[in-house]
Parts: C-alpha cells; structure tokens; sequence
C-alpha cells in the first residue's frame, strides 16, 4: 500500500519522481481551462474521499480540482458530519470508506489518528495536514522553488517563525531533498526535539538561529507561517505574538535576503503579523504560484498512492 504519510517516510527517488510528474502535468495543460480535464485520464472511474477535521480552502480545491482533471470523483466530508466525530473509531471508519473509495485524503488533529486510518485502510491514505506535519505542502513548495531556480539541492532555505507543522516537513524535506535549513525563531517555539534529532541523525544540514537578520543571510528562500495554527489555543495567541513578533518578514528583512531571495507562505497568511502586505504583494514572493501548485503536486501524489 503506498500511502503519502510524510515526506521522510517517501524515498528521495519517489519524491522527485512527484515532482517532475507534477511540473510536466502542469505544463501540459497550460492555458487550458480549470475545468477542462487532462489528456490523460488516470483516476478515470475512481472516487476519493476527502476528509476535514479542520477547516481548509486550498488543500479542499485543489485535491477536489486534481482529482477532476484526471478523470476522478470527489465527496468532501467534514469530520463533524461523519460518525467518526460522533465516536466511531478511525479503524472501523477506514475499513468502511475502503469499501466505497480508492484513495482517502485526511486533514486531521492528532498524528495517530493519520496514522490509524492509514494502518486499517485498505486503500491509500494522504496526509492532508495533522498538527505535526503538511508533507503536500512543502511538496508544492519544491515544485514552486524549482520552477523559479533551479534545483533546491543544496540551496539556503530559512524558515521565520514557529517551528510548527510545516516547519517540521520542511525538515523532513531538507533530508530528502539534500538542501540546508534555518530555522529562525524563539527557543520556546523551537521544533520539537525529535524532528531535530532524526535530522542531525541523517546529517542535514540543519541550523537554528535566534537572530532573524543573521538568519537570511545567504537566503535562497525565506518562509513563514502563521503564529498561531489551527492547533494552538486561542488564549496562546498574546503570548505567542510577543514571542513572534522580531520575527515578521518585512521589506527590510527581505532586502537583507537579497534580491535573488524568494518568499513563500502556505497561506492563510495574517497580513501585517508574521508578514507585510508589501512582502506578500512583493517581487520575491512567489506565494500565488505555490498556491496553485498544490494542484500539481498533488495530483502527481495521488497517481503514485495509485500506482496510475
Ligand atoms: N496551505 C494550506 O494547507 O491551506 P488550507 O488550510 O487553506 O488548505
Ligand atoms: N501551520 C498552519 C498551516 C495551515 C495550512 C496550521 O496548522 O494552522
């Protein structure tokens, strides 16, 4: 079963595979309306499952659109809707959807519960975002670095901010994909200690840095994220601004990247906090482009769960 539960447990062959996949499907169909499918038709006949257990709009469009261009159906379920949020377990849940689906996609809370659906389903599961990881994320995130420079291998990624999450992927990443990381925050909000470790262990090029204009020297990429996730309490979110807020990716920051450096952020992004309209709207941000190239990547994900 090929499941896409992180970037660290996909091999590096597999993951370049995606990506190159990813960028020639796009380029295929460039110019060609949303809607219009793809010339080759591998989900034909085939129905995804789409899971949120947390509120989404780019993840939602862009597997629903995917699946459609290849020729797929979608249903989109909300965790609360389903049983599994009124107490049936994510085991049972899975052998059932694996009678009615070919691929389910999940964004969920708690990492065991991906993991569960994944150990019971007899079907492919995809991470869609748990509140320790969004491999599709930094999946789009190579593609969209690549597109603009080049091969990733060996560049100077710095991440400014929480090490949440998508921090943790791009961890992950850095190991697969061989390229260095900073990671660029305060000590309380340091990545949890065994992210660090396993990459140390598989000898990433890995540095933490408490200074933000220390940090970007040298910057191929600077991202950042939001200061609070789905995940974080509400009642963090003072404390949490406080610690963030040296930390905001503004035009000077960038200018001390230098030009060449690019700007990424998942999205949703809150403007004015992690990062400046003008950063956003700005000539390094590439934001929109790896937006869309969730779509992409995506698509060449779920082809290789499928083996299609
Ligand atoms: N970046 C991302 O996963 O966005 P959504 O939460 O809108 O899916
Ligand atoms: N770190 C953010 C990412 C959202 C796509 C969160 O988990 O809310």
């Amino acid at each position: 079963m090929k499941h896409f539960l992180d970037i660290h447990t996909t091999t590096p062959g597999d993951l370049r595979a995606m990506i190159d996949q990813g960028r020639a499907m796009k380029e295929a169909r460039a110019g060609r309306p949303k809607g219009a499918p793809d010339d080759e038709q591998p989900l034909a006949g085939h129905m995804v499952a789409l899971i949120f257990e947390k509120p989404s709009t780019r993840t939602r469009v862009s597997f629903d659109v995917g699946v459609r261009q290849m020729g797929g159906q979608t249903m989109v379920l909300s965790g609360q809707d389903m049983q599994l949020g009124h107490g049936e377990t994510i085991a049972d849940t899975a052998r059932v959807l694996s009678r009615y689906v070919d691929l389910i996609m999940i964004r969920t809370f708690d990492e065991s519960v991906l993991q569960e659906m994944a150990e019971y389903a007899s079907v492919p599961v995809i991470n869609g975002l748990t509140d320790r990881t969004h491999p599709c994320q930094i999946m789009a995130d190579v593609l969209t670095f690549e597109e603009h420079r080049g091969p990733i291998k060996g560049k100077n990624v710095v991440w400014m901010g929480d090490g949440n999450n998508v921090f943790a992927s791009f961890l992950h990443a850095a190991q697969q994909f061989d390229f260095n990381l900073t990671f660029c925050g305060p000590q309380q909000l340091d990545p949890d200690r065994e992210f660090v470790d396993m990459a140390r262990e598989a000898g990433v090029n890995f540095t933490i840095q408490r200074d933000p204009w220390k940090g970007v020297e040298n910057a191929d990429l600077v991202v950042a994220d939001t200061w609070v996730s789905m995940h974080d309490a509400q009642s963090s979110r003072e404390r949490r601004h406080n610690l963030l807020r040296a930390y905001q990716v503004n035009d000077r920051l960038m200018e001390a990247a230098g030009k060449d450096a690019l700007f990424m952020h998942c999205l949703p992004a809150h403007r004015e906090e992690e990062v400046t309209s003008s950063v956003m709207d700005g000539p390094q941000s590439v934001i929109f482009d790896e937006a869309e190239n969730r779509l992409h990547a995506q698509k060449a994900v779920m082809r290789w769960c499928l083996d299609k």
